[in-house]
């Protein structure tokens, strides 16, 4: 395709911090943005240069919204499929509505990636009470039970240590198809990206180092400090998971390493990523501005790692005074992102990256205060 001229529209589906960052990454390639969000003082809305309020299912707007947009892209998997379908009718859409489909329901997604050739935990798909407590009675406990569809930050999902257990875990989740799976005993997780562009050309961001507490991220760094060939199987697993989808967009994996080196694939997610968020800063295109990129039709941006980054997430509540600790530790390496959204416990509500430090001690405990 022709690259889309300046000034052109990128359609984004989905009021998100993701949208947002995805939107200010297409101001700074030259394109505006419009947005689509069920919600009018979303994160997106504050730097979409027009943004659609309507239902996600409310098919004419959407389909108007699409038209205007020609080129769409989604910040979040959890839309109706008739979203996905209209959009892609009537615009280019990218990733493609199957890809998203596929990705937006956890049973179906460690399907297709097992099928794919991309190792994977040892799990179960569970439709009723009955399954659920073969499961439990057939993997090594303790087992988590995760809801197919509509669980993020670890929410939808139920741990449990005695087989007895596994009815009430799975009718406490709604009683719907479920994921069972043993815990992995992982010695760190990480995640990569791959990003693949209309015309097969693919580009990887260096593996991310993440930590989560409560299924919620907390601190991701760059570079990883993880094993080599660890690295080179995860890269492998990313190839093949967009070459499986022809995906035209972006990629990441949230992988588990084991002790022995080996690397299995927890969930992977076809949209920018909490983890990548380090690249704004770190690396010399973006998660973001890969995206705007192949949605564009530009040619792929450089992924190398320039400096070395830390970013925190800041959840619940955005404490000041952490910040300011931060800054005077680390000062002038501090980028802070905030989204605008009203503090609740557990919300993601913006994150610093600091640069030029990757240590396994985050910066914020470093500085003494509590962040990620
Ligand atoms: N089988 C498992 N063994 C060990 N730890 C696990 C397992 N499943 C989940 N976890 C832990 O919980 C975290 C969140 O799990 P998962 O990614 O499946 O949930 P999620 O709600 O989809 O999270 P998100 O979408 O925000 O990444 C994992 O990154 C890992 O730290
Ligand atoms: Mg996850």
């Amino acid at each position: 395709m022709n690259p889309l001229p300046e000034g052109a529209f990128i359609g984004i589906i989905g009021g998100g911090q993701l949208g947002m960052m995805l939107a200010e990454a297409a101001h700074r390639l030259g394109y505006r943005v419009l947005g689509y969000s069920d919600a009018a003082d979303c994160p997106l809305a504050r730097e979409a240069d027009e943004l659609v309020v309507g239902a996600y299912d409310d098919e004419a707007r959407l389909a108007g919204f699409a038209r205007r947009a020609g080129v769409v892209t989604v910040e979040t998997e959890t839309l109706p499929a008739r979203t996905l379908e209209v959009a892609a009718e009537t615009a280019d859409l990218l990733p493609g509505a199957g890809v998203v489909l596929m990705t937006q329901d956890r049973a179906k997604q460690r399907t297709f990636t097992a099928g794919a050739g991309v190792a994977v935990p040892v799990h179960r798909v569970v439709t009723n009470a009955g399954e659920a407590a073969a499961a439990a009675r057939e993997l090594t406990l303790p087992v988590v039970f995760k809801r197919a569809t509509g669980g993020y930050d670890g929410r939808g999902q139920a741990w449990v240590e005695r087989a007895e257990d596994a009815e009430a875990a799975w009718l406490s989740l709604g009683g719907g198809v479920c994921v069972v799976e043993e815990r992995v005993p992982f010695a760190a997780e990480f995640s990569v990206i791959v990003c693949r562009d209309r015309g097969g050309n693919l580009a990887f961001f260096d593996p991310i180092r993440n930590v989560h507490r409560g299924g919620i991220l907390r601190v991701s760094r760059a570079p990883a400090g993880i094993p080599a060939e660890s690295a080179k199987v995860a890269r492998e697993f990313a190839y093949r998971f967009a070459v499986a989808t022809g995906l035209a967009g972006i990629a990441c994996l949230e992988c588990y390493l084991l002790p022995d080196g080996g690397v299995l694939v927890n969930e992977v997610a076809a949209r920018p990523h909490n983890s990548g968020h380090l690249t704004i800063e770190a690396c010399a295109a973006s998660q973001f501005e890969q995206l705007v990129r192949i949605a564009a039709g530009l040619p792929l941006g450089e992924t190398t790692l320039l400096q070395p980054a830390t970013m925190l997430n800041l959840i619940g509540d955005i404490d000041e005074a952490a910040l300011a600790g931060l800054e005077a530790a680390y000062p002038g390496r501090c980028f802070v992102h905030l989204y605008g959204k009203a503090p609740r416990p557990g919300r993601k509500l913006g994150h610093v990256t600091v640069v030029g430090t990757a240590e396994a001690e985050p910066p914020a405990c470093r500085a003494g205060c509590e962040i990620g």
